[in-house]
């Protein structure tokens, strides 16, 4: 299964609304600002982390309101990789059959989706202590050896250009940073392990204890990264509207 949607979003002052250029599977454009949302809650209704996200790429947006938005949802999973996946992986792409380029193809485009972007927006809620499985799918599609990292002899080094990358979490009562929070520092471990070190967390914990409480916290992380305009917008973009 792959599926993307490119959708460009312009603001007119009061808010941000999509274009007629309503893209299916487009690639980077060069000179053009990228920002790559990457949702992954099962929800697409009531979500926190997605509703936080809308906030993160609005302001992106009035930052860069020529930018094209590409929108990755994992609640339309990517496959997972298997045995012919690796095998083809390991194989040298000079030597690759027909067959294992085809095996690779949707991991060499979450990668060059991913390379392409200039910002980066994951959400992501905590489930069972970790990351949804659609997120760790994605995850093992973009980690890829001599793709987005490669080993040196000082070890694995990241292929990817830095970039900020804005990383959305919820938890229904885990503290963050607290000894059993195995998200943030496995996603900035990974993002650094594919050369991305500009990590920004937005955190909302304990939204089982209260939403409004929590959400108000991970907003003000939001100013902390992207501060709030001198005049104020409306913003209108709910993700569901527009997500493929
Ligand atoms: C299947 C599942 C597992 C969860 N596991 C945890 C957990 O281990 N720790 C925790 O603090 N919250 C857990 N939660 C709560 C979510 O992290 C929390 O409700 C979060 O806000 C969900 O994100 P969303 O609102 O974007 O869907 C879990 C929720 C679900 C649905």
């Amino acid at each position: 299964m792959f599926s993307m949607t490119t959708i460009m979003l312009v603001s007119n002052g009061s808010g941000l609304f999509p274009t007629e250029a309503y893209e299916e599977e487009t690639m980077h454009e060069h000179n053009r600002f990228n920002i790559l949302r990457v949702d992954s809650s099962v929800r697409r209704e009531q979500s926190i982390t997605r509703k936080l996200g809308d906030e993160v790429v609005q302001r992106l947006m009035r930052d860069h309101p020529e930018a094209r938005l590409t929108l990755r949802d994992l609640a339309d999973p990517v496959d997972f990789i298997d045995a012919d996946w690796v095998a083809a992986n390991l194989t040298d792409p000079a030597e690759r059959d027909e067959s294992q380029h085809l095996a690779l193809a949707e991991s060499d485009r979450l990668v060059a989706e991913l390379d392409a972007a200039d910002a980066i927006v994951l959400t992501t809620p905590v489930y069972n202590f970790s990351v949804p499985a659609a997120l760790k799918a994605w995850i093992d599609m973009i980690c890829r050896a001599r793709l987005s990292f490669h080993y040196t002899a000082k070890g694995p080094q990241g292929m990817l250009r830095d970039r900020p990358a804005y990383l959305v979490m919820a938890s229904g009562g885990m503290p963050f940073g607290s000894p059993v929070d195995f998200v943030s520092g496995y996603l900035r471990h990974i993002f650094a392990f594919i050369g991305i070190q500009d990590v920004r967390m937005v955190q909302a914990e304990r939204t089982g204890g209260g939403v409004t409480a929590s959400e108000r916290a991970a907003r003000a992380m939001i100013d902390a990264w992207l501060p709030r305009a001198a005049v104020a917008t409306t913003a209108r973009y709910p993700a569901q509207e527009i997500a493929s």
